[in-house]
């Protein structure tokens, strides 16, 4: 794929939440980029705990959806990936376990990958892990983190609600 992309910036402003999709399908060679992206990301001790299962099937999308609190975009978007981890739970010397932060780098790695190829995602936490589990052929011994729903966009951009920096962000101190 050639061509100029846009810069990180402006994915990272152009990335929403898009819950409504166009049903044309996502290039395979768009989809290898966006998985490409995930693969890259940093993960603690290098780690790479995460595992990407990618559903394109109608009626998995649709069970996936019911799984999904019957979000219905779930089965509207052409794709939606299962974020998983293959994790022996380890901690960071901070304590926090490692592999809910892992993926979530690389997700959203995906997510900007995706803006710059055109494509909107929207993470999905709302789910019955076991469903998805079942639906999907993921074994026990392996988390069910997250869904990410991928496709061409249907809907338009809202504006952005966010907190000020000042509530966010302190300087040398916590004040
Ligand atoms: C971990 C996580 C879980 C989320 N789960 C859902 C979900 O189940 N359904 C949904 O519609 N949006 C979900 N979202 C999207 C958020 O609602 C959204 O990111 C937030 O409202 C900010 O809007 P924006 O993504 O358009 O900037 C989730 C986002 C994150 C980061």
């Amino acid at each position: 794929m050639e061509g100029d992309f846009m810069d990180i910036f402006t994915a990272i402003k152009e990335r929403r939440s898009v819950r409504s999709y166009k049903s044309t399908p996502v290039e395979k060679e768009k989809l290898d980029r966006i998985v490409e992206a995930a693969r890259l990301a940093p993960s603690a001790c290098n780690f790479q705990e995460w595992r990407f299962v990618l559903v394109t099937d109608t009626l998995k999308r649709q069970a996936l959806m019911e799984a999904a609190n019957n979000q219905s975009f779930v089965a509207e978007a052409p794709v939606v990936i299962a974020c998983c981890a293959e994790t022996d739970e380890h901690r960071m010397r901070c304590g926090e376990l490692c592999y809910p932060i892992d993926i979530s780098i690389a997700i959203d790695h995906m997510t900007l990958a995706a803006v710059a190829l055109g494509l909107g995602t929207c993470w999905i936490g709302s789910f019955y892990p076991e469903k998805v589990r079942k639906i999907l052929n993921i074994p026990e011994s392996i988390k069910v983190v997250e869904l990410l729903t991928l496709g061409y966009p249907a809907d338009s951009p809202q504006s952005k609600n966010r907190k000020p920096l000042k509530e966010i962000v302190f300087y040398e101190e916590w004040k």
